[in-house]
């Protein structure tokens, strides 16, 4: 079968290669790969920054989110041929830590856990994969090939919970929230505070393009240019960019008792010339949290299931901007200034989705 493997911290090592079919013990489950969405992650490890090959292996097969239909599974499991699914990204470390112990691997704590299609383990970007019960989330089948959007969904769904969990140390009445990056994490933490209720602004670099009208059409507002020029003092910042000016910026003008919750990655080497002192005294005197945010459990994966079902279909359709065929991988590599999330159709004629 096909699946574009890369050899990791390689850069221009990606190819369609063809590989062996799933060994069974990945798993009972046998999928058929739908879809699968490129990520800022997916882009650095082609770019040889980051990504580990399972061991004893040179390629890794990309791919973390995914989107397939099940071709086979045990009788009485969790799903069922026909079934839409998602495999979920990480997997606990050996030991266990004590977090992976407890199924809350998004928290390993000793850097040991793997990840499909990022850390030793193969990805879902093949023509199908095998996967266990345990890790394989059903996907709402009215959501069809937006299905494919529940991973990057799982992670802001975490992101928010860590915001109520931290928020929560006092009285938690959050009004505003502020998004930084319209990227698909950016446009989806926007949608998930506005199912909440709360007023949304989302703050991104371009003041033209598909952006500002996808961001409004999700119920949010839009803003251009800097965190300072917003006016705003949010309760809550969901920082998407990674961008350190940015990250400084949310830092600086959340408002008292606010959270901030950084879910880019930074690149290093872009030091900032900051006054801790001043940081340092602001945060101190107003109760400022901040919180890194990583991955996703399966808790996650089931929040993100019911955002997404309780999203408008016809909006959410907006999110996915480019859709390639398998054949035309590295046309989904590139990056497009009207691009939000991209997708990869490895099977663009299957039915049922
Ligand atoms: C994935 C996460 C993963 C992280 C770090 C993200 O793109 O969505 O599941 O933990 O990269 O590898």
């Amino acid at each position: 079968m096909k699946a574009l493997t890369v050899v990791p911290l390689k850069s221009g090592s990606a190819e369609l290669s063809e590989v062996a079919e799933p060994p069974i013990t990945d798993g009972p489950i046998l999928v058929e790969t739908l879809a699968v969405g490129i990520c800022g992650t997916d882009l650095e490890i082609l770019s040889g920054a980051y990504g580990w090959a399972p061991p004893g292996s040179e390629r890794l097969v990309l791919g973390h989110e995914s989107l397939g239909r099940v071709l086979e599974a045990p009788a009485g499991g969790p799903v069922a041929p026909g079934d839409l699914v998602v495999g979920i990204v990480r997997r606990p470390d050996p030991v266990p830590c004590a977090n992976c112990a407890v199924l809350e691997w998004d928290f390993c704590r000793n850097g040991r856990y793997t990840e499909r299609g990022i850390k030793e383990r193969d990805g879902y970007l093949s023509e199908r994969y095998r996967i266990t019960p345990d890790f394989v989330v059903k996907v709402d089948p009215a959501l069809g090939r937006l299905g494919v959007l529940l991973e990057p969904t799982s992670v802001v769904a975490k992101a928010w919970e860590d915001v109520d969990r931290i928020g929560g140390r006092a009285h938690w009445a959050p009004g505003t929230v502020l998004v930084t990056g319209a990227g698909p994490i950016g446009v989806l933490a926007a949608m998930i505070g506005v199912e909440r209720g709360l007023e949304v602004h989302v703050l991104d670099r371009v003041a033209s393009g598909v952006k500002p009208d996808l961001v409004r059409a999700l119920g949010a507002t839009y803003h251009h240019g800097t965190v300072e020029e917003t006016g705003l003092a949010p309760d809550v910042v969901i920082e998407c960019t990674g961008v350190p000016s940015v990250v400084l910026d949310a830092m600086t003008h959340v408002g008292p008792g606010g959270v901030v919750c950084l879910t880019g990655v930074s690149s290093g080497g872009h030091p900032l010339t900051v006054d801790e002192g001043a940081l340092n005294r602001s945060m101190v005197l107003e109760n400022v949290a901040v919180v890194g945010s990583v991955n996703a459990n399966r808790r996650h994966y089931e929040q993100a299931a019911a955002a997404l079902a309780a999203a408008d279909r016809e909006v959410l359709a907006r999110v996915v901007t480019r859709r390639v065929p398998l054949a035309q991988w590295s046309s989904a590599l590139e990056r497009h200034d009207d691009d939000v999330k991209v997708v990869i159709d490895v099977a663009p004629d299957s039915p049922g989705a």
